[in-house]
């Protein structure tokens, strides 16, 4: 039996299959709809999801954008701060530049002298607490290849390699050394054993600032370096006077005992630029006086008399005396005394 493909049923039974096959594909149709729904609201919703990201981004481009430029703003704050050159400097060649350590260099005194020695050319190594000193006092040798500032208590010990040590960590005046008493104490202690102990293990020579308060209250006028002294050990300017005078025999026994080579500097009034405004003492308080206007207070008669020297003159003293061979104490101080009503 042979059969042609358009020989296929009767035209009932096409017109059935037609109908079958109309309403499959209209059955398909509403099958497959929901899933071409379900198919467009995801890439939709991957569309809107994209769009979030995009805009996060966006937004965290901005912010990042307005912190680089607030931290350019504070860079050129800092750098304006900064100067960009330095005072002149010697050359030195490696034989004569020196490894120095100043204890106290962002002190009154300190400051001063760090100048002088950055100014020969040397290598300086400014250490401190900044209890009373001020980065600002350094703050024109910041970024020099010669100088380095450690935030550091001379209290706890120091390892570093250097030639010679000016140790002047010690608050100075008596509201700063009177204010905690017990760490005045400390630092001219323990602090000058650190120090002396430093200068044993790296051979370096270390000059101690002492003061004239070594004398205490005077009996015999001047003093001379073999004068005793007369102070009260128990007193409210105990801890710096004998704070400073154990410091004196601290020396003296890592010299003897450990051959330290030591030099002790007494150091008497000194004035000049960056002195604090606060230091209570009588230059200060007759410049801060005549500065607003007031009337300039004299205690007492006003005959009673004072020496006062210029800074640069003590850092040449100090300079002189770490350079000498000399190791016994030595005063640094104006020798010509004012009656303190004298000039006005
Ligand atoms: N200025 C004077 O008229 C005078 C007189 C006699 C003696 N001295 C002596 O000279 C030295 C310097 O005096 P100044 O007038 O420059 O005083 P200052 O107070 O200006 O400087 C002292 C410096 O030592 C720092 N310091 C204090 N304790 C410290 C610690 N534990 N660790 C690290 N750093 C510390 C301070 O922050 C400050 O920078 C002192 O030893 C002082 O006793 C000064």
């Amino acid at each position: 039996m042979r059969y042609s493909v358009y020989n296929f049923g009767t035209s009932q039974q096409r017109a059935a299959i037609i109908c079958l096959l109309f309403l499959c594909l209209l059955a398909g149709y509403h099958l497959l709809q929901p899933l071409l729904k379900y198919e467009i609201n995801s890439k939709t919703k991957n569309e809107e999801k994209l769009l979030k990201n995009q805009r996060e981004v966006l937004s965290e481009i901005t912010s990042l954008k307005k912190k680089i430029n607030e931290l350019e703003i504070s860079l050129e704050q800092a750098e304006f701060r900064v100067p960009k050159t330095f005072p002149n400097i010697k050359f030195l060649n490696y034989k004569d530049r020196k490894r120095i350590l100043v204890t106290g260099g962002a002190g009154f005194v300190g400051s001063h002298l760090v100048d002088y020695l950055m100014k020969e050319g040397h290598e300086v190594i400014v250490v401190d607490n900044f209890f009373t000193g001020r980065k600002r006092n350094v703050e024109h040798w910041i970024g020099h290849g010669n100088f380095e500032l450690i935030h550091h208590d001379i209290v706890n010990p120091l390892t570093i390699e250097v030639d010679e040590i000016y140790h002047l960590a010690s608050p100075a005046s008596p509201p700063h050394y009177m204010l905690n008493p017990v760490k005045t104490i400390k630092t001219n202690t323990v602090g000058t054993i650190n120090m002396l102990g430093l200068a044993r293990r790296v051979n370096a020579k270390i000059l101690i600032a002492s003061t004239s308060e070594v004398y205490g209250d005077p009996e015999i006028h001047p003093q001379s370096e073999s004068y005793w002294g007369h102070v009260n050990p128990i007193g409210p300017r105990a801890c710096y006077d004998e704070g400073k005078r154990v410091a004196e025999t601290l020396s003296y026994a890592y010299a003897k005992q450990e051959k330290v080579q030591v030099r002790v500097a007494r150091i008497f009034n000194t004035y000049g630029p960056r002195m604090h405004m606060n230091d209570g003492r009588v230059v200060s308080n007759f410049i801060l006086q005549a500065l607003q206007n007031e009337s300039i207070t004299i205690y007492g008669h006003g005959k009673q008399t004072r020496s006062f020297q210029y800074v640069s003159d003590l850092v040449d003293g100090l300079v002189a005396l770490m350079n000498s061979s000399y190791s016994l104490p030595v005063n640094l101080g104006n020798p010509i005394e004012h009656n303190i009503d004298g000039n006005l």
